[in-house]
């Protein structure tokens, strides 16, 4: 299995473009279930986790071609053929689940097996019930898989989640457009991800209002059309490779890159010392050279401080001055990386949700284990300041969410490499 070998090698300088959002692309491709015609999506990532989707709509009847070296993915389903997304393809990626609402609002039933993914807590599945259950779907559980019946055509409903889930609000959109009626979702997921969902669905003629509010209304219509559409800016890539110049030191520009995107983890910056100014084309990130100050974080739906970024900012304030209290409140065991990063000489005490930084001068390198997406980049930009090399073993997680990784961070002077691990 693949490994990344990091360097501490300095400053870094120069630019770093950002793709389009993995968490908005595996949204937007399950909606082409929704249509016979077809659906092209364009700055989408290059990433496993896309080919993952591509293989699942496929297994379903759909057919996916990506051009553009990926960065096109040309979808039509005007023949679906198939209704159960198998355990094989889903247990690779919870976002597979993304395919039960447009399924059961345009053939009327589904079966999905309960997802994988990350293993970073138990992630059920209750949401997404409740709220296609309100539209009228009988959902049963048999054998791990989810049957779905729409019993005909979903009906509109007025629907409130008991937390804003994303992947809830996704499901209850995709299948609100097609049901008969006015549907409303209360307490809905506002992120950013949401938003490009709903541009998108409203060019293939959806009838959608409040998208980026907690309250949003659809009105269902008989059929939607092909569209055109633009993946939004990642910002979790964003975020990411911000912290990169604050952790290795240096100025980096992040084309692309918008503060709207990545407010509350602005602020956290701006309180920690780095300076974050937007340009021309993206995001600028400076660090003067002087060690960050501690600052308290805590997770939240958007617009708060993301749970995927949270890894990320811990690697950074191991060096900061003072101690800094983390607290994780959407996925319940999303500290795996803090072990690894005490192997690097990071002091952690992690107490159930919460985790006690402080910081030390300089990290040393290890080898070190990636246990989920977002930890292994941690781990990779805590490398990129240490005292000699860093390995970080089981990277396949990386190329679920980060596309040419290894590049990118060259391109501005970081000594990452790629080699055959254990
Ligand atoms: C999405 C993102 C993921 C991000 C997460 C939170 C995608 C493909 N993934 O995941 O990167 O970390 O949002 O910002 O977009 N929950 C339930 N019952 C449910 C569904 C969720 O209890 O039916 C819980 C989960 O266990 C978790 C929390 O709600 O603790 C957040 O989950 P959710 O917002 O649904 O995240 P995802 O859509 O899975």
């Amino acid at each position: 299995m693949d490994a990344i070998r990091v360097t501490g090698n300095g400053p870094l300088s120069g630019q770093i473009p950002i793709a389009g959002a993995k968490n908005a692309c595996l949204t937007l491709m399950p909606a082409t279930l929704l249509s016979e015609e077809p659906l092209t999506l364009t700055n989408s990532p290059r990433l496993s986790d896309i080919k993952t989707m591509k293989l699942l709509l496929e297994s379903l009847g759909s057919e996916v071609t990506l051009m553009n070296d990926g960065q096109v993915i040309a979808a039509s389903s005007h023949d679906v053929n198939n209704l159960t997304a198998d355990y094989d393809i889903v247990r690779k990626m919870r976002a597979s689940n993304l395919v039960l609402g447009p399924l059961l609002a345009r053939e009327g039933r589904a079966v999905v097996s309960l997802p994988g993914g990350c293993a970073i807590g138990a992630r059920p599945m209750d949401l997404h019930i409740s709220a296609l259950e309100a539209l009228g779907a009988e959902i049963e559980l048999k054998d791990g898989y989810l049957h779905a019946d729409a019993k005909g055509r979903l009906k509109g409903a007025v629907h409130e989640m008991r937390f804003a889930s994303v992947g809830a609000t996704e499901n209850f959109l995709m299948a609100a457009s097609l049901a008969k009626g006015t549907s409303v979702l209360k307490n809905a997921a506002r992120e950013p991800e949401i938003v490009d969902l709903v541009q998108c669905l409203r060019k293939m003629g959806a009838q959608i209002e409040g998208e980026g509010t907690s309250e949003i209304t659809i009105q269902g219509v008989d059929r939607l059309g092909g569209a055109t559409h633009r993946v939004v800016t990642d910002r979790i890539e964003l975020g990411t490779y911000m912290l990169a110049p604050v952790i290795a030191g240096g100025e980096v520009e992040l084309l692309g890159g918008r503060i709207s995107l990545v407010q509350a983890f602005v602020d956290k910056l701006h309180a920690a010392g780095v300076d974050v100014t937007e340009t021309e084309n993206g995001l600028l990130v400076k660090n003067k050279g002087e060690r960050l100050q501690a600052v308290d974080v805590t997770t939240e739906v958007f617009p708060g401080f993301p749970t995927d970024l949270q890894a990320q900012m811990m690697a950074a304030l191991c060096t900061a001055n003072g101690t800094s209290v983390l607290e994780e409140t959407i996925f319940e065991n999303r500290f795996m990386h803090a072990p690894e990063l005490m192997r690097m000489g990071a002091k952690i005490e992690v107490q159930g949700g919460t985790a006690k930084v402080t910081g030390v001068e300089r990290l040393k390198g290890a080898p070190v284990m990636a246990t989920d997406l977002r930890a292994s980049v941690s781990l990779i930009l805590a490398g990129l300041a240490a005292e000699g090399e860093t390995v970080v073993n089981r990277v396949y997680h990386l190329d679920r969410g980060y596309e040419k990784l290894e590049e990118k961070l060259a391109a501005v002077g970081a000594k990452v490499e790629r080699i055959a691990g254990e």
